[in-house]
């Protein structure tokens, strides 16, 4: 029999939510917490909390092997050349905001093409205005066709030799749709675009190995990843890492100081300026080994039956329209949807009275949201611990809303 590994994260064995079993179907937005990352974390409070690379006593000493064991583990995770190409940030969004501000605004120059796709989250679409903005430069649009997906000729057509970035997400945060990255770095070598990839979406449900998709930089948040917040990463290239500014100055990141100049470290350390998040980074740590003991095959696995049975549950139901790809084929467990007539919100709220989780709204991609012809969508995202009853109590809420809203009789 299958492990119900909702067992291993206290939340979901504890939570009701309106009086009902908690049905968590919001992954996308942040994951639970197992047993064993909360643990990690109060054991480095009782045993290992010091700063870290600033004490030559045992208790310095171990929150520095900590901090920098968790990079290591992050390194081998995504398969980077080595620790140094990976540093701490917030999240995903201080990461992106990061590249733009730290190298594309010394590569872009007026004339040139930022290329970005329109199911960008604002956090991969933002900071690309704000470059081209400032250096003439114009932001261009990848977009998606009527199955959510980047095709071969809308690459082609919109590629130039003046695309200097091209910064996608690899899995969207709002139709679950996995993006041709391979194809994407393909066609930048052939111009010597950049590629950045977004990878908060795909990272909690597939493989990502950095050398082999070759991308320059690549960013996500712990919080996504079943670790705390306020952890994430930024992986770039030693080559690209060598040339750019810190992003804050401060203790931590310095060699030497004298009265008018300052000597940096190097990466990773350059860009890590100030007490970082130790708790943060032992917490991901913790996360890193507990998906890898039940390992991405699993995961799929469990993930793609889930996803194929909502789906189901979901086209039963006339009044359901469903956006993007509906076979789990290049696609995870992320669903959005609307139900005619009713207001995501609406949806949203009559759910929740039955225990069950989902967002709706425009989930912070406004352009894909005009794009699809809708003001907001409900969605629902699922994890590994998820189970065929909390789909089934899922579906039978959503058979309810319109009898609930009077828009049906019976
Ligand atoms: N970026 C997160 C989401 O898509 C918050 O919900």
């Amino acid at each position: 029999m299958q492990r119900n590994y909702a067992e291993d994260f206290p939340i979901l064995k504890n939570s009701t939510s309106n009086g009902k079993r908690l049905v968590y179907l919001d992954n996308a937005a942040t994951t639970q917490k197992p047993a064993s990352v909360i643990n990690a974390i109060r054991d480095y409070y009782e045993s290992s909390n010091a700063n870290p690379h600033r004490g030559a006593y045992p208790l310095s000493e171990r929150a520095t092997e900590l901090y920098e064991g968790a990079r290591q583990r992050v390194a081998d995770f995504l398969n980077a050349a080595g620790p140094d190409e990976i540093l701490f940030t917030k999240g995903t969004t201080e990461a992106l905001n990061f590249v733009a501000s730290s190298f594309a605004m010394d590569i872009v120059n007026e004339g040139d093409e930022i290329l970005i796709s329109i199911a960008e989250h604002h956090s991969n679409l933002i900071p690309w205005q704000m470059v081209a903005k400032a250096k003439g430069a114009s932001l261009k649009y990848l977009y998606t066709d009527a199955k959510g997906e980047l095709t071969e000729e809308e690459l082609d057509a919109k590629i130039s030799p003046r695309t200097k970035i091209i910064a996608v997400a690899h899995v969207s945060n709002v139709l679950g749709i996995v993006n041709p990255i391979e194809k994407i770095v393909g066609r930048a070598r052939q111009v010597g675009a950049a590629v950045v990839l977004d990878i908060a979406q795909s990272l909690p449900h597939m493989k990502v190995d950095l050398q082999a998709l070759d991308v320059d930089f690549a960013a996500f948040s712990g919080h996504k990843l079943y670790a705390p917040m306020g952890i994430g990463v930024l992986y770039g290239k030693r080559q690209h890492l060598s040339k750019m500014r810190p992003m804050l100055y401060g203790g931590g990141m310095v060699e030497d100081v004298s009265q008018q100049e300052a000597v940096f470290l190097e990466a990773p350390y350059t860009f890590e300026g100030g007490t970082q998040n130790v708790e943060g980074a032992v917490g991901l740590h913790a996360a890193i080994d507990y998906l890898m003991g039940i390992g991405y095959d699993e995961i799929k696995g469990i993930e793609d039956e889930l996803s194929l049975y909502v789906v189901e549950g979901l086209l039963n139901n006339p009044h359901v329209i469903l956006y993007g790809n509906s076979h789990p084929h290049n696609r995870t467990g992320i669903l959005s949807f609307n139900i005619e007539g009713v207001h995501p919100h609406d949806v949203s709220t009559i759910l929740a009275a039955d225990g069950v989780a989902i967002r709706s709204g425009h989930h912070c991609a406004h352009p894909l949201m005009r794009h699809l012809g809708v003001n907001a969508t409900c969605r629902a995202s699922l994890s590994f611990y998820n189970t065929k009853e909390d789909i089934d109590i899922f579906i039978e809420s959503i058979s309810k809303v319109r009898r609930w809203l009077r828009l049906e009789s019976k």
